[in-house]
């Protein structure tokens, strides 16, 4: 039997399950890396700054799994390829001013793109929403209050390139 019921999908380190129709719970087991109390507290600063990342809602413990869990707004992510370049231009618009604000508030999201070295879709944080585009999935991202600023402004950097290499490809498939 699966393990994990009502998986939905599972990235590089996390599995996240379906918990309702409108939340989803990222699981943390001891084997995951990435720290839940950080990333929740990361996912609260993006939040307090605008609607781009998905929306923090608990933490809590799951008994069955044994496994902490990070519980969110559930996001129905949808194809691009479904809408004309126009609607696709708008929507990139969008999300690089929104991105752009929780930039000049300090939040550094990281992990745009995934390296070429990782399997896996290469823009598996960035879904698709009939509102638009959001982000999942911050358990990279930087705050300047914590990286400082010379840091901080190298991941920026990088993360400009990432965005730009996403809007080709957004725009042209
Ligand atoms: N809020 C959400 N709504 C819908 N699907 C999600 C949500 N958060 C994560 N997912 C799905 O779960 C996958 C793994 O979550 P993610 O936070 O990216 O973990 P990882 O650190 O393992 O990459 C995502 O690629 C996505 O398919
Ligand atoms: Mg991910």
């Amino acid at each position: 039997m699966n393990k994990y019921p009502r998986l939905l999908s599972h990235g590089q380190n996390n599995k996240v399950i379906v918990l309702s129709e409108t939340e989803v719970g990222k699981l943390y087991t001891e084997d995951t890396r990435s720290d839940i109390g950080s990333e929740a507290e990361k996912m609260k600063f993006a939040n307090s700054v605008n609607d781009l990342v998905a929306k923090f809602h608990r933490l809590e413990y799951n008994q069955e799994l044994n496994a902490e869990m990070l519980v969110m707004e559930r996001i129905y992510p949808i194809d691009f390829r479904a809408y004309e370049v126009e609607m696709r231009e708008l929507w990139i618009s969008v999300f690089k001013d929104q991105l752009s604000k929780l930039h000049k508030a300090g939040f550094v999201h990281r992990d745009i793109k995934r390296p070429s070295n990782i399997s896996g879709y290469a823009y598996d944080n960035i879904l698709l929403t009939n509102e638009g585009l959001r982000l999942i999935d911050v358990g990279i991202s930087a705050l300047k209050t914590q990286v400082g600023e010379t840091l901080f402004e190298k991941y920026l950097e990088i993360e400009n390139a990432e965005v730009k290499e996403f809007e080709e490809y957004f725009l042209n498939r």
